[in-house]
């Protein structure tokens, strides 16, 4: 049955914005006194909300001022975790670099070990919690990736939670295998590793349906590009690739690129031939700027890659790690605030632009035919959500039609 719901204050709907490059706010659909008309999981109609009201005789009422955006889509996530790096945190605080406490054994093997020997139930409550979290924050989907198992089989299982959570949660998951985020203790080289990967791990995975998607760390301390590119080579034919590139040295942009990559994710440090490498590819960069404010260090050029034409989203990389605060919209206000992007920019970067980055089409936007994924702030100016800096949370939730407060 159509259900039509309104009015709202203002309805961004993301429509016609374009892949890649600056976008300006005067490019930005807003409807004043808007409606959404919906018919089980989809969007009907959009428009002027006197004008849908006409036929529908079921209406959701909106008696406060509501400005409705796009559900958020978070196409960068490490939610999928047991164990806590707050020591680590401290001390990188006191001068010791992530890296460096990685190559003492610590960091994400310390999350390997956590993770690895912890109960299913204790996985699946904390990364249900975080979930929660993400959905009254508004992230209605959320890609969540494997990468804390010490062993092949952990990794099965890793992500037999991550899709099992996918079926009980409200949050629809993109499940990504992150096996290739280091080489576990008990591996000889991570060339071995690699082979097993491949040889071992990925046919369970296709034939099993865990995950169509399959990411590397290239990175000294983990993957080097000669490596990842033979790895990236093989893989490439049998799944959508993405790559953790250019975290802390550049190299992994070039290399997820010539591999037809969907993403290439962080890019803090970036040369102008890498961003031009980039902007002239149907590679999104995904920039993450809770692994900046996470690990103290400079944001990955959002405003240089924009300017230069590149598809650019923004995710939280939400992790124990480098990013343990996950918050997206928080870090996307902060972000354009310190990268000077305007507000459709940032809007793009957590909306339509990360359905781009996860090859999604259904959804990233409010119009007919996508699945009826929409979030509302109180406020009648759409400029207040980024203003607020991420306290001003959503208080009303659509997923999937269906309604949440
Ligand atoms: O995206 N750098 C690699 N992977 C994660 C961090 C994982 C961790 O530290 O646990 C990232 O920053
Ligand atoms: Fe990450």
């Amino acid at each position: 049955m159509k259900e039509l719901i309104g009015p709202f204050s203002q309805i961004i709907t993301m429509a016609n914005v374009p892949e890649r490059g600056a976008i300006n706010d005067k490019s930005l659909e807003i409807i004043e006194d808007g409606g959404v008309v919906i018919e089980n999981e989809k969007i009907i109609e959009v428009g002027v909300f006197s004008l849908l009201n006409k036929n529908i005789s079921d209406t959701r009422e909106i008696n406060y001022p509501c400005v409705l955006l796009p559900g958020f889509i978070d196409s960068h996530t490490h939610v999928c975790y047991y164990g806590n790096r707050s020591d680590e945190y401290a001390k990188r605080n006191s001068g010791i670099s992530y890296q460096q406490i990685l190559a003492e054994g610590g960091g994400i093997h310390n999350t390997m070990n956590s993770t690895s020997n912890c109960t299913d139930d204790q996985l699946i409550d904390d990364t249900l919690n975080r979930l929660k979290r993400h959905f009254q924050e508004g992230v209605l989907t959320c890609e969540v990736k494997s990468g804390y198992a010490s062993s092949l089989e952990d990794e099965i299982r890793m992500l037999k939670v991550i899709n099992q959570i996918d079926n009980d949660n409200e949050i629809d998951l993109i499940p990504t295998c992150l096996a290739a985020h280091v080489t576990p203790k008990s591996y000889e080289s991570s060339k071995k590793y690699l082979e097993s990967i491949l040889n071992e791990l990925l046919p369970k995975i296709k034939e099993d349906n865990l995950s169509n998607r399959i990411d590397i760390f290239i990175e000294e301390k983990a993957f080097s590009i000669s490596e990842a590119s033979n790895f990236l080579e093989k893989v490439k034919n049998d799944f959508l690739i993405t790559a953790h590139a250019n975290q802390f040295t550049s190299g992994g942009l070039k290399v997820g690129v010539d591999n037809g990559a969907v993403s290439v994710d962080h890019l803090e440090v970036v040369t102008d031939q890498e961003i031009d490498y980039l902007s002239k590819s149907d590679t999104t960069g995904v920039v993450l700027p809770g692994c900046s404010i996470g690990l103290g260090i400079p944001f990955a050029p959002i405003r240089k890659l924009l300017d230069n034409n590149c598809k650019v989203s923004i995710a939280s990389d939400w992790n124990p790690g480098s990013a343990p605060m996950g918050d997206l919209l928080m870090q996307a206000s902060l972000l354009g605030s310190m990268e000077k992007l305007s507000d459709a920019e940032v809007l793009a970067g957590i909306t339509c632009r990360s359905a781009n980055a996860l090859s999604l089409e259904d959804r990233g936007s409010l119009q007919s035919g996508k699945i009826a994924d929409m979030i509302g702030f109180e406020t009648n100016n759409f400029r207040d959500i980024l203003y607020n800096q991420g306290k001003l949370k959503p208080s009303f939730i659509c997923k999937r039609g269906k309604i949440y407060n």
